[in-house]
């Protein structure tokens, strides 16, 4: 008996709150604290983040990325430009570790803390895709053919979106959106 009260509250946490990871449903601001006040900065559509735990409409999450040493753009992978989190300034990471890439460029390894919303969080990454792919053949495909998804590689497509986002007048959420599809589709 003595057994089952001390194990009851602890089982019942951990029904609460399975902590794992999620992805970015949309572009959200990552806040200081759970009451939204000041942005940390902007965590990016289809990113991985792990769930640390929950407060009211948030969730505390941890985002671990790369970049390059004086950037205050992280990465979710060194070496390829798959925008992970956007933040306000760099003091916002901590630097856990680095690691060179094959042309010799060192990359940080970084982590960043925060509260995001809830609602902003998925279980299924290629749900999150799929609708930047919606949006690829839907804004793509008018004043030219619909390029092929391989035609180029995750380091050039951002480039390619940064000009074609402008002449699709794209959010710059549905910019991301379709990016990471493309840079997605043959990773
Ligand atoms: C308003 C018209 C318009 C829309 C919408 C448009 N494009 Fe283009 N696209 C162009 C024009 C014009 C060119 C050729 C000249 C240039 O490269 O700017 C082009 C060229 C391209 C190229 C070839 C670039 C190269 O260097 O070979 C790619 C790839 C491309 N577009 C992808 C896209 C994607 C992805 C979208 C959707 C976000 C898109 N385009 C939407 C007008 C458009």
């Amino acid at each position: 008996m003595r057994i089952m009260r001390f194990l009851a509250p602890l089982c019942a946490a951990t029904m609460m709150f399975a902590a794992g990871n999620a992805f970015l449903n949309k572009n959200a601001s990552l806040y200081a604290d759970a009451s939204g006040g000041s942005a940390l900065g902007e965590l990016i559509v289809s990113s991985t983040v792990k769930e640390l735990s929950k407060s009211g409409d948030f969730t505390e999450v941890e985002f671990t990325g790369f970049m390059p040493e004086g950037s205050t753009i992280a990465y979710e992978k060194a070496g390829i430009l798959m925008v992970g989190f956007e933040a306000k300034d760099a003091t916002v990471y901590k630097i856990v570790g680095q690691q060179k890439d094959e042309y010799d460029t060192v990359w940080l390894n970084v982590s960043v803390k925060g509260f995001v919303k809830s609602d902003a969080l998925g279980s299924d990454k290629a749900k999150i895709l799929a609708s930047g792919k919606v949006l690829f053949q839907g804004k793509c495909g008018s004043c030219h053919a619909l390029h092929a998804e391989d035609e180029f590689d995750a380091n050039v497509w951002p480039s390619i979106l940064d000009a074609m986002g402008q002449q699709a007048s794209l959010s710059k959420a549905d910019k991301f959106s379709i990016v990471k599809y493309l840079q997605n589709f043959k990773p």
